[in-house]
Formats: structure tokens, C-alpha cells, sequence
């Protein structure tokens, strides 16, 4: 029988996103290799701010097409001290998540075997959520503009877009991933009684999605009593739109209540899969600890799982979540997770335990 082949375009970018996706894709090839199941090429694209101070852009001409050569794309980060941060969004994530209409962000959150929660009484189990970020358009949407710079009577304005095409289409993919997890329930965050326009938009199409949806139940919220709930009352959450702001900041919380930012993926797809989709851990560069070989691999495992998941590899996604969740029971676990290990002996461990897996087939 053939294997496939997957064609995974590697961005690494700034700070520490080269160290995890190096890290990422050790543990990919050494899972490839181990299953046998499916195979991967990488393709290595130098696109960074370093990239950007040089040449003058992050993407060079005809980049996106190359891109689009790919299956799917594994992101590091992006963002340098001496880059104001807006032009380091704009000129590389952004710019490959709004033409390649990457238009559903997914953020699982969990607490894995090994680490804790920073709230009482919240184990592995009790947390257990997949926020939906609408990736297209809302606060992101880049409309705006500034006039009398400088002056007393300077302005600006920065407009939310919401349009029924892209909110319908966020929420008709956040109905079937709740459909598709045991509890069927989708929450739906909102900020309608202050925004009195998009985000009443967004509740309209929310109830008009959700009448195909008979069997998910339609749950509201406010943005701000969603922090409270979040918490407060973990066990009852579980599918969660919002808007790109919103989300963005929800997923952050999300994230430090699961324990940290260093284990937290995000999916960057286009459900239509014209497009490839792209796969980066939530966070950022990190300068503070750039080059110092201590960054949390795990948030980029966990990002490379659910890209197999995304490319059809489900067991072999399984098995590498599996691989990382022994590593970190049996304690090996980087500073964000108040351990002491590197990124190289975590990846390591982590290799060992896929190669042990692969032995029992
Ligand atoms: C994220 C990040 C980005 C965002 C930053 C780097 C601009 O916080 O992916 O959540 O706000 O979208
Ligand atoms: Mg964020």
C-alpha cells in the first residue's frame, strides 16, 4: 500500500519560534518514521522580521503562491523588539491568514496528564474546551485610518466589520465542531447590549445558524461575564465562539487557566480547504528567553497533532498527544510549567516515548 505524503510548509519566524518548530519537527519526522502510516516533506521558508529589516518585506513577491503549494503550513512566531508590532502582524501572520481565508481559528484548551490548573479544584478533565475565533474580519479587519497626525486635534478610527457572509460561515463551522463533541453545546460570546450593531448581527445569525443544528444546544454570553464564568465554572463550558478580539483575549485566559501559554495550539483553517491551513502555538516570540534552549516544545506538539488531525493522520495525532501527556506525568517539564528541563530534553523524551509506542506495533 502507498503512504501519503504530506507537503508541510515550515515558517519559523522570530524569537523562540525557530527553537519549537526545530523541536516540532524532530518529533513529526520521528513519529512518520516510527508509524510508517503517512509520510512528510518539509519545505523551509526564511520569512522573519530579520527577513523584513533586510529585504524590506516579510513576504517576497510570489511567496503566497508558494505557499499555497503546501498541505498545510507549521508557524513559529512573529515579532522583534526593533519592529513596532503592528507591522510584524500585518506584514506576515495576517498576511497569510486573510488572503488565504483561513477564516476559523481554533484554540482547544485542556489540562494535560502531568500539569495543573492555577484554579482549585480544576483537574485533567474538568477543563475541556475548543474556542472558535472568527479569523477574517471583525476588530481585525484593517479598517480605519488616522488624520492631523501630530496635532492636538488628531483622530483615528479603527472600524469592526461584521458581515452576514463571514459570521454566518464562523458559525455554521462552530455548530458542527460542537456537534462533533459529546456535550453538543456551543456558547456563543457576545458584547450585543454595548455593540449595538456587528455584534446584533452576530446574535441574529448565531439563532438562524443554529436552527440546522437541532441537536446543539445554543448557550449565551456576554464577553465579560464569559471571564467570570470561565473562572468560576470551568465544567460548564465547552464549544465557544467570538468575535476575533474577542476570542483573542478570551484564548489567553483559556490558556493560563489550563496551566500555561507554552502548551496552548492554534488552527488557522479554511474549512473549504481550497487554501492550505496554517498551525502555530499561541504564543509569542518570547525574547525574554529567546536562544536560551528553555521554550516549552509542547504548545508546538500539540499545534503538529492538530495539524495530522486536520490532514487526516487522526491516529497518529493520538499517538504523539499521547507521547507528550507521559512526558509530562512523569515530570519533565519546562520553567512556564514550574520545571527545570530544556526544550531539547523534552523533545527528546518525548521521541522516546513515540519510539516505544511504534515498537509495540
Ligand atoms: C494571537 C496573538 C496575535 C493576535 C498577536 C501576536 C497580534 O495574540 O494569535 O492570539 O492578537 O491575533
Ligand atoms: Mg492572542
Amino acid at each position: 500500500m502507498s503512504v501519503k505524503t504530506h507537503r508541510v510548509a515550515t515558517i519559523p519566524g522570530d524569537g523562540i519560534g525557530p527553537e519549537v518548530i526545530s523541536a516540532g519537527i524532530t518529533v513529526l519526522q520521528n513519529l512518520a518514521d516510527t508509524l510508517g502510516t503517512f509520510k512528510l516533506e518539509f519545505a523551509h521558508f526564511d520569512w522573519s522580521s530579520e527577513t523584513y529589516k533586510k529585504t524590506g518585506k516579510y513576504i517576497p513577491d510570489g511567496g503566497l503562491d508558494e505557499l499555497k503549494e503546501h498541505d498545510a503550513i507549521l508557524f513559529g512566531s512573529v515579532g522583534a523588539p526593533d519592529v513596532p508590532d503592528h507591522i510584524s502582524l500585518w506584514g506576515l501572520r495576517l498576511a497569510i491568514c486573510q488572503p488565504l481565508q483561513q477564516y476559523a481559528n481554533v484554540r482547544p484548551t485542556r489540562i494535560l496528564r502531568g500539569t495543573s490548573s492555577p484554579l482549585r479544584n480544576c483537574s485533567p478533565g474538568d477543563l475541556d474546551w475548543v474556542i472558535i475565533r472568527e479569523n477574517s474580519e471583525g476588530e481585525y479587519a484593517g479598517q480605519g485610518g488616522r488624520s492631523h497626525i501630530g496635532q492636538p486635534w488628531e483622530v483615528a478610527t479603527e472600524t469592526a466589520i461584521f458581515s452576514r457572509y463571514a459570521v454566518e460561515r464562523i458559525m455554521r463551522f462552530a455548530f458542527e465542531t460542537a456537534r462533533s463533541r459529546p456535550r453538543k453545546m456551543l456558547t456563543v460570546v457576545s458584547k450585543s447590549n454595548a455593540q449595538r450593531n456587528g455584534m446584533v448581527l452576530w446574535d441574529e445569525v448565531a439563532a438562524e445558524v443554529g436552527k440546522e443544528f437541532a441537536d446543539v444546544k445554543l448557550d449565551k454570553m456576554l464577553v465579560d461575564a464569559m471571564t467570570a464564568r470561565m473562572a468560576l465554572k470551568p465544567g460548564s463550558i465547552d464549544t465557544v465562539v467570538a468575535s476575533n478580539l474577542h476570542a483573542d483575549i478570551l484564548s489567553d485566559l483559556a490558556a493560563a487557566l489550563a496551566g500555561s501559554i507554552g502548551i496552548a495550539p492554534t488552527s488557522n483553517l479554511d474549512p473549504t480547504r481550497k487554501n492550505p491551513s496554517m498551525f502555530e502555538p499561541i504564543h509569542g516570540s518570547a525574547f525574554d528567553i529567546t536562544g536560551k534552549g528553555v521554550a516549552n516544545p509542547v504548545a508546538t506538539f500539540w499545534t503538529a497533532a492538530e495539524m495530522l488531525n486536520w490532514l487526516g493522520e487522526t491516529a497518529a495525532a493520538q499517538k504523539l498527544m499521547q507521547s507528550v501527556e507521559t512526558v509530562c506525568e512523569g515530570g519533565l517539564l519546562t520553567g512556564d510549567l514550574g520545571g527545570k528541563a530544556t526544550t531539547k530534553e523534552v523533545t527528546d523524551a518525548v521521541v522516546r516515548e513515540i519510539q516505544k509506542l511504534g515498537a509495540g506495533h
